[in-house]
């Protein structure tokens, strides 16, 4: 059945997913190609694991959030929860699925209703799933509640609250069957920055509380910091690394992520002051047609020959750190040695050039 990972069973595991959407033209509405949002990303989440997701706009966290929860089909490869593979489930059979799986969205200005009160927009889940009227407005108070606003509000309307409130009221509507899994697609990206740190504690809280399993989507990885416990960074489609959060800090293995660590403000100045900015090169390429080789090469300082043709391989370089990338930073010659012979995991590609960094010189400062 599932894998394991962090000692804990796997809630959802993502097995070669490729979500493309087709672009047609001309009278017949005939495909001329598609946009490669997510193209053969492969990970596992356990139970009550947070999962942070990173990248540049446009790289596809969207579409593999909504894909994992099943608002999109995936054009190949699967989506397992709990030992199930729900990719390609119809309507009628996705249906109790819903309540396990939720998602809290980017804007809580356009996730709401603007016509609709409170009461109703977090009871609508539960109507739907046969709740009666009375049980519903019990249940939504209490909702209020758990997400720190009051019983009171239930006749509101969305627009008589502040942002951080009506992300407060998403959040209410995604916890209301009791779900197992959230995708929270920048759910304090919208937000103030005085008050992101409340969403963040409220999220950690409720998820202690309730054993709920997270895959955090962010823009950058100041905010998924202190809130995961593994995080997989995306490039242009691709999952291009995924490790343990610290690991992630302390010794960026793919170019891209150590651009991204750059980009992390730091509090003390002194430190700012001494830390390299990475400046990406260019705008993130088209998905309709993906650069060949390694899809980061056209933005990458440390690309060679090789980047260009060949597309690297996500290589396991031990305690879960996975990285694709010829030229692999903060890794050391005996690792770099066990990556190469052990069976399986030789990048068919791997580059005799390739100068690894070692370790205790990391190149990208770990962020204080
Ligand atoms: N419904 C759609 N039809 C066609 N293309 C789409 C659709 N949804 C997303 N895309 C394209 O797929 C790519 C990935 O989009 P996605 O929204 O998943 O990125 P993202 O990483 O979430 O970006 P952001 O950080 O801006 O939210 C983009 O090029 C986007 O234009
Ligand atoms: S494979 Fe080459 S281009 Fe891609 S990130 Fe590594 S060094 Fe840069
Ligand atoms: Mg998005």
């Amino acid at each position: 059945m599932s894998e394991r990972g962090n000692g804990n069973e796997s809630l959802v595991e993502v097995k070669n997913v490729k979500t493309y959407f087709p672009i047609r033209k001309g009278l017949l509405q005939r495909e001329v190609g598609a946009v490669h949002a997510v193209d053969d990303v492969t990970f596992a989440v356990s139970e009550g694991e947070t999962l942070g997701l990173v990248g540049e706009s446009g790289c596809g966290k969207s579409t593999l959030g909504r894909t994992i929860v099943r608002l999109l089909e995936p054009t190949e490869g699967s989506v397992v929860f709990e030992g199930r593979d729900i990719s390609k489930l119809g309507t009628r059979s996705l249906r109790p699925l819903r309540r396990e799986m939720q998602m809290i969205f980017q804007d809580p200005y356009a996730s709401l209703n603007p016509r609709k009160r409170v009461g109703s927009i977090i009871g609508t889940p539960l109507a739907i799933h046969g709740y009666e009227k009375s049980q519903r407005r019990q249940r939504v108070q209490e909702l209020l509640e758990k997400v720190g606003l009051s019983p009171e509000h239930y006749n509101r309307f969305p627009h008589e609250f502040s942002g951080g409130q009506r992300q407060r009221i998403g959040v209410a509507r995604a916890l209301a069957l009791n779900p197992k899994l959230i995708v929270a697609d920048e759910p304090v990206s919208a937000l103030d920055v005085s008050i992101q740190s409340q969403m963040l504690n409220l999220l950690d809280d409720l998820q202690k509380e309730l054993s709920l399993t997270y895959i955090f989507i962010a823009h950058d990885l100041g905010v998924v910091r202190h809130v995961s416990d593994r995080i997989a960074v995306m490039y242009l489609g691709k999952l291009v690394e995924l490790s343990p959060a610290e690991d992630l800090y302390k010794r960026p293995i793919m170019p891209y992520t150590e651009a991204l660590l750059s980009a992390v403000p730091i509090p003390d100045p002194d430190l700012a002051h001494q830390r390299e900015r990475i400046v990406l090169q260019g705008d993130v390429p088209s998905p309709i047609n993906p650069p060949s080789g390694c899809r980061f090469h056209p933005r990458c300082r440390y690309m060679t020959e090789i980047c260009k043709e060949v597309e690297p391989p996500l290589v396991d370089y031990g305690r879960g750190h996975l990285a694709a990338c010829h030229h692999p930073l903060n890794v050391d010659r005996e690792t770099l040695e066990r990556v190469r012979v052990s069976k399986g995991q030789t990048p068919a590609s791997a580059d005799e050039d390739a100068r690894p960094q070692e370790p205790g010189k990391e190149r990208a400062r770990p962020i204080p």
